[in-house]
């Protein structure tokens, strides 16, 4: 194995931190990386042979964002090696890993090793802490823990260890917010510079006179508010107001990062 290949969805970059750090510890070379959240591209990349895959994914309500599986399914490999990453917001990783343990199973890689690591949650606000600047030094110490240990498993590739990755069939249900939610513009702030149409994974957002968001497409991400220059983007509506206080009261005890290999 001589090369390396990384693929991640990551809105507000956490996932991209981790997954980074993770293949710059591995000693192979790198020779491609795809953010599919900016990447509005069709054709996804065709994992090549004799590389080595890693795929990085954040945790939406348990599960993997669905954006990001339509991005992901289209990926072909032929039975080459991937390990996969999950990133959660310091509450659970539930059925998340599993899940992307099947759908990069069925894109034909082969998968070798799996992580969940902690970010901060795209809900975290100053007032309201959730995993705060994380991943943070240990974190990432961990990620290079991480690599050695793949290094290691590389070496025997053939070895037919089973991966007990945990999670339940059937999946948690997917929850999702009414579309009347999602960030809003204070128009005294904003200076329509269009960071936050960027930002958006999933092309909710356009400047007519002001910004407009199609609450239909806004997966809450929060892209679009950590981005924002002039603090014009809000998500503060009375349920995620409430989904974030019981988020900062329940879930601050600090989790560690969970390997599987
Ligand atoms: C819609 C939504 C749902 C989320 N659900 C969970 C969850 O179930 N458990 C959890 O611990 N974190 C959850 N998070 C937090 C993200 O998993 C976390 O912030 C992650 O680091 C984001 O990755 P990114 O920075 O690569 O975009 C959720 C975030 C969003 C936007």
């Amino acid at each position: 194995m001589e090369t390396l290949s990384l693929i991640y969805y990551s809105p507000t970059k956490t996932t991209q931190k981790i997954v980074r750090e993770i293949g710059q510890n591995m000693g192979l070379k790198l020779i491609s990386e795809n953010n599919i959240a900016e990447n509005k591209i069709e054709s996804m990349p065709k994992a090549a042979n004799n590389c080595l895959t890693i795929i990085g994914m954040p945790v939406y309500a348990g599960r993997l964002p669905i954006t990001a599986i339509d991005r992901l399914k289209k990926i072909q490999s032929n039975q080459s090696p991937v390990v996969i990453v999950v990133v959660y917001g310091n509450r659970d990783y539930d059925d998340s890993l599993l899940e992307l343990n099947e759908i990069a199973s069925n894109c034909g890689f082969k998968v070798i090793a799996g992580a969940a690591f902690i970010g901060e949650h795209s809900y975290s606000t100053n007032e309201k802490p959730i995993a705060k600047n994380r991943p943070d030094q240990q974190d990432l110490e961990k990620c290079r823990d991480f690599a050695r240990m793949i290094t290691e498993k590389l070496k025997d590739i053939n070895s037919r260890s089973e991966l007990n990755i945990p999670g339940n069939y059937p999946y948690k249900e997917r929850k999702q917010l009414p579309a009347t939610i999602h960030p809003e513009t204070d128009n005294d702030r904003c200076n329509q510079c269009g960071i936050c149409v960027d930002s958006c994974p999933a092309n909710a957002i356009t400047i007519q006179e002001t910004v407009i968001t199609n609450g239909e497409l806004c997966t809450l991400c929060c892209a679009c508010v950590k981005y924002c220059p002039d603090e014009a983007r809000t998500l503060d509506t009375p349920i995620v107001n409430t989904i974030r206080e019981n988020l900062f009261l329940n879930c601050s005890i600090r989790k560690e990062p969970e390997y599987f290999i």
